[in-house]
């Protein structure tokens, strides 16, 4: 049965940090050091811009060989990012546009 009390995030961040044994993923890359940053830098917003910002640490997205990777809802718009900064501007620019 729906929940009318639970409020819907206004956008809605996971970020892999999934680990494989012998197989690449996405903590190859250091997310979960990429994912802290970025939440430093949701924090550091006025409230009125991190109001309803959740990011989250997920498992393995699917994506491995693209990885690391990271997916905001809405839209639904994924990254494969090559550095903690470049994750830190999808997140912003995510936040700049959710409504
Ligand atoms: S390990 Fe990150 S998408 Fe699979």
């Amino acid at each position: 049965m729906p929940d009318s009390a639970i409020k819907p995030f206004r956008c809605h961040v996971f970020v892999c940090v999934n680990k494989r044994d012998g197989k690449p993923a996405c903590e190859d890359h250091g997310a979960k050091k990429a994912l802290e940053k970025a939440k430093d830098a949701v924090k550091a917003l006025p409230f009125a811009k991190r109001e309803g910002i959740r990011l989250s640490q997920s498992g393995c997205l699917g994506q491995c060989e693209h990885g690391p990777v990271a997916v905001v809802y809405p839209p639904g718009k994924w990254i494969s990012y090559s550095s903690a900064d470049e994750l830190v501007r999808f997140i912003l620019d995510a936040i700049e546009t959710a409504d």
